[in-house]
C-alpha cells in the first residue's frame, strides 16, 4: 500500500472541504512548534552548515523552454546542510540541502546592499538524500508522532515506537530507509531530491512535471548507503561503538570544501503526460524511472565561502518560494499527494516565526544579563530583596525596559 491518494489532483476545493484541511494543519502546527522550543532552534536539520557561491544555467537546456532557467542566467546562492535528526555527523541519519537562488543585481528584487542570507529568493529548492518522500502529510505526521515518541526516551528518536510503526509497514518503512546515509565523509559525496513533484510552466502552456537533484559536481559516487545490518533495524541510528570522528566533523569539512570552490551539478527530471495525467506519477513516495525519463541538467554551482554560523541562523528557506515557471501540485486534503508540499510551504512560516521570538527572547535575556551584572556592580548595598526580584525572569525583562 503506497497511496491513500485520490483519483485526481484536485485544483479547486469547497470552503468546508478547505476549513477541514486547515483544520487539520494545526496537528503541524503544534507538533513542529513543539520541537522547535524543544530543540531551540529549526525542529529539524537543527545543526547544519551553510555556504555561498554562485549558479550558472547551462548553456544548452534540453529541457522545455521556460522563462525562470534561461540558458547562461547567473545566481547568487546559499546553500544549507544538514541532518534531519541527529546533531552527530556520525549517525545513520538523512541528510539534507536546502539550496536558493537570489538573482543578480538588475534582475528580480534582489537588493546588492543587503546581504546575501536576508535576500529575496527567487527560488529555494529544499532537497534530502533519497529520491523518494512519504506519499502523503498524513503519513508523514504519523510517521513523525512515532519517531518523537513519547517523552523520555533517550536521543532524537524513539526507537522502539519507531520499530512498531515500522512492522506493519513495509513500504513506509522503505520509504524512509531510501534516504539514511552512515557517517559519510563529506555532504558533497551525497546526492539530494526534491521529492515532491512540482508544476512547471513552460512557455508553451502544456502540462509539466518537475523533480530536482544535487549531484556532486565532480560526479564522485554517492557514500555512506547503510549495510544490511543497519537496514535489518533502520531504527538504530546512533554512531557505531568505535567511531571517533568529532560530532561536527562533516560540517567543519564542508567550510573547508567551500573555500576550495567545490561544486554542484542541479539536474531536472520532466514529466509530460501524454494524454490524461497518471495520477500515481504525483506521488512523493515513488520514484519517476530514470530511463523513460531521464535527468537533464539545470547548471553549475561553484560554491565560495562558509556562511557565519548566526548568519546561517537566521535563513529561513521555503519551498513555497518560487518563480512563476514553477508551482506547488495542489491538495484537497491532507492525504492527497501535494499535501505535503502544502503542510511544509505552510509549517517552515510557523517554525520559521517560532524562531524569531526565541531568538528575540534569546537576546533580551542577554541583555538583561548584561544590565543585571553592571547593575550589581553599581549597587554598593543591596538588600536580599533586591537580590530576588533582580533575578526573577520577570526582574530582568521589567528591570531591563525600567533602568532604561
Ligand atoms: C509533510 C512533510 C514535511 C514537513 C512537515 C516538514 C517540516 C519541516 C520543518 C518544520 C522544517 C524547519 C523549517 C525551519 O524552521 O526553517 C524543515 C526543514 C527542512 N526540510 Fe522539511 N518537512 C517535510 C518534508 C520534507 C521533505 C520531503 C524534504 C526534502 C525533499 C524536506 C527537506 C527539508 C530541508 C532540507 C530542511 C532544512 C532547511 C534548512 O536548512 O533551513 N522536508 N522541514
Amino acid at each position: 500500500m503506497t497511496t491513500q491518494a485520490p483519483a485526481v489532483p484536485m485544483e479547486s476545493i469547497s470552503s468546508l472541504a478547505r476549513i477541514a484541511r486547515d483544520l487539520d494543519l494545526l496537528k503541524f502546527d503544534a507538533l513542529f512548534t513543539t520541537a522547535a522550543l524543544l530543540r531551540g532552534g529549526r525542529p529539524t536539520h537543527t545543526k547544519g552548515v551553510a555556504v555561498t557561491g554562485s549558479f550558472e544555467v547551462t548553456s544548452l537546456p534540453t529541457y522545455p523552454k521556460n522563462t525562470f532557467f534561461t540558458p547562461g542566467r547567473t545566481f547568487d546562492i546559499v546553500l544549507r546542510h544538514g541532518n534531519v535528526a541527529y546533531d552527530d555527523d556520525a549517525a545513520m541519519d538523512i541528510r539534507g540541502a536546502a539550496l536558493r537562488l537570489v538573482a543578480r543585481e538588475g534582475e528580480g528584487d534582489h537588493k546588492p546592499e543587503r546581504p546575501i542570507h536576508l535576500a529575496t529568493p527567487a527560488m529555494d529548492l529544499l532537497m534530502n538524500t533519497g529520491e523518494v518522500s512519504f506519499s502523503s502529510a498524513k503519513v508523514f505526521l504519523d510517521f513523525a508522532r512515532a519517531s518523537g515518541g513519547t517523552p523520555g526516551h533517550e536521543g532524537p528518536v524513539d526507537v522502539r515506537a519507531l520499530e512498531a510503526y515500522f512492522k506493519p509497514r513495509p513500504v513506509i518503512r522503505r520509504q524512509f530507509e531510501i534516504g539514511l546515509r552512515r557517517a559519510p565523509s563529506s555532504f558533497t559525496r551525497l546526492r539530494y531530491h526534491s521529492q515532491i513533484p512540482l508544476r512547471f510552466h513552460g512557455g508553451d502552456g502544456k502540462e509539466r512535471y518537475a523533480r530536482f537533484r544535487l549531484v556532486p559536481g565532480d560526479g564522485a559516487p554517492e557514500e555512506g548507503f547503510p549495510s544490511a545490518s543497519d537496514l535489518a533495524t533502520p531504527w538504530l541510528q546512533d554512531r557505531h561503538v568505535g567511531e571517533t570522528r568529532d560530532f561536527q566533523y562533516m560540517r567543519d569539512e564542508m567550510k573547508a570544501r567551500a573555500h576550495a570552490h567545490a561544486t554542484y551539478a542541479l539536474e531536472m527530471q520532466v514529466y509530460e503526460p501524454a494524454g490524461q495525467v497518471d495520477v500515481a506519477m504525483l506521488d512523493p513516495g515513488r520514484a519517476w524511472d530514470e530511463e523513460a525519463l531521464p535527468f537533464h541538467a539545470v547548471g553549475r554551482i561553484t560554491l565560495d565561502k562558509a556562511l557565519h554560523p548566526k548568519r546561517t541562523e537566521d535563513l529561513a528557506y521555503n519551498i513555497g518560494h518560487l518563480p512563476a515557471a514553477f508551482s506547488l501540485v495542489p491538495c484537497r486534503t491532507l492525504s492527497d499527494f501535494g499535501s505535503i508540499g502544502f503542510v511544509r510551504a505552510h509549517v517552515y512560516t510557523v517554525t520559521q516565526r517560532v524562531r524569531r521570538v526565541m531568538r528575540k527572547m534569546k537576546r533580551l535575556g542577554e541583555l538583561g544579563r548584561q544590565k543585571k551584572k553592571r547593575h550589581f556592580r553599581s549597587k554598593k548595598h543591596f538588600t536580599k530583596d533586591d537580590k530576588r526580584r533582580d533575578s526573577s525572569l520577570v526582574g530582568l525583562i521589567f528591570g531591563h525596559v525600567w533602568r532604561g
